[in-house]
């Protein structure tokens, strides 16, 4: 038994603030809520240590962490994360979607970075115990893609400056509701191609959920922003040629004959839950499905010559959302006309509707939160 599927050892104690912000002022958050802007009133924290394992879980009030200069997370970025969602469905009940993936891929990531893997039921009461004491933040999911971010992440809070795995460890959620992840809503957003950077080698931390990788990704998306591009694609550090992915999201491609095709993962590749979930979605839509190495010449060729005639991104913050641009150093083209395709809006809407409880789920990917 890994520690992630050992049984839970957290409790959590709830203390609830009594200055949570008035209804008010938390409508109007919700009625407009952007990505990652706001957060709630209350947050998780729990604590590990070699001595007494997962300890201290509390539900408490959402505000600064105290952490000592030395911590190690600030030099050595020994930290984690996730991405998830929580959906208010028509009858007004809390779902997540698939958090059982989230739970191993977190352990995964912990694996990676030598942190301690949290058991999956302790990551599950975490999420339930947030949400239950902020559900009022959760917005309706009428409007769009509304929704309650979520965002748990682990980090080395042990005070000391060698390089070793850290003694203390501090685990937290917070919550932010959420608009669309683009300002724009789904529109197609322009990609750039990176030659000078690459995000992850083989052997290093791709596939993990780790800052670092995102605090890599940055020069890049600087980049990027500079030649008006609204993210960046990354190939593969060995023969830059290889497509992996977007600074924090997975790529699809459609074909003429409407097969859908995604890079493999080759171990540098973030994998993405909601990348697994569109390879079964797709399927229920008659699409055929394949995970392989798609190279930058295919993609540029196959745009050309029309062959791909759409491009996606997706993401637990990003959803689906078409690629309508692709622009590097000496050249761009244009994807579908810059048009979001049919097939890109029909994957989207298949996995709205599951996450918003219109559409049945045959796979038991939702959980009830409250
Ligand atoms: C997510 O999609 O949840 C992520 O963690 C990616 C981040 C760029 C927002």
């Amino acid at each position: 038994m890994t520690q992630a599927t050992a049984p839970s050892t957290l409790e959590f104690t709830v203390s609830r603030r009594p200055d949570v912000l008035p209804d008010a002022e938390r409508e109007a958050i919700l009625a407009n809520p952007g990505f990652g802007k706001k957060f709630t009133d209350h947050m998780i924290l729990a604590t590990w240590t070699p001595g007494e394992g997962w300890h201290d879980g509390k539900v408490t009030a959402y505000g600064p962490i105290s952490l000592d200069p030395s911590a190690a997370v600030l030099h050595y970025a020994q930290e984690i994360f996730e991405g998830m969602k929580a959906y208010r469905h028509a009858d007004g009940s809390i779902w997540t979607f698939r958090p059982e993936a989230n739970a191993a891929r977190f352990a995964r990531s912990a694996r990676r970075l030598a942190l301690p893997e949290l058991p999956e039921a302790d990551f599950l009461a975490s999420l339930t115990a947030l949400v239950e004491v902020d559900q009022a933040w959760v917005p309706s999911g009428e409007a769009g893609e509304a929704s309650l971010y979520l965002r748990p992440f682990m980090f080395a809070s042990e005070a000391f400056l060698g390089v070793r795995p850290a003694a203390q460890v501090t685990y937290c959620v917070i919550a932010s509701p959420a608009g669309a992840y683009f300002s724009g809503g789904v529109k197609p957003v322009s990609i750039w191609l990176s030659t000078d950077y690459t995000r992850a080698a083989p052997g290093g931390t791709g596939a993990a959920k780790c800052g670092g990788n995102y605090a890599a990704s940055l020069a890049a998306q600087v980049e990027a922003s500079a030649h008006g591009c609204d993210q960046v694609a990354f190939l593969d550090a060995v023969e830059h040629r290889w497509v992996e992915e977007l600074g924090g999201m997975n790529l699809y491609f459609v074909r003429r004959d409407g097969s859908i095709v995604t890079p493999e993962l080759t171990g540098t590749i973030l994998e993405g839950v909601t990348r697994a979930s569109i390879l079964e979605l797709a399927k229920d839509l008659g699409h055929s499905v394949q995970e392989r190495r798609i190279s930058i010449e295919e993609w540029r060729e196959g745009v050309a010559s029309g062959d791909i005639t759409e491009v996606f991104a997706c993401g637990t913050a990003a959803v689906v959302t078409p690629v309508g641009r692709l622009a590097w150093e000496g050249g761009e083209l244009s994807v579908n006309g810059g048009e979001t395709g049919s097939t890109t809006l029909a994957i989207r809407q298949a996995l709205l509707d599951l996450q918003y409880g219109r559409a049945e789920d045959t796979r038991g990917w939702l959980t009830r939160l409250v």
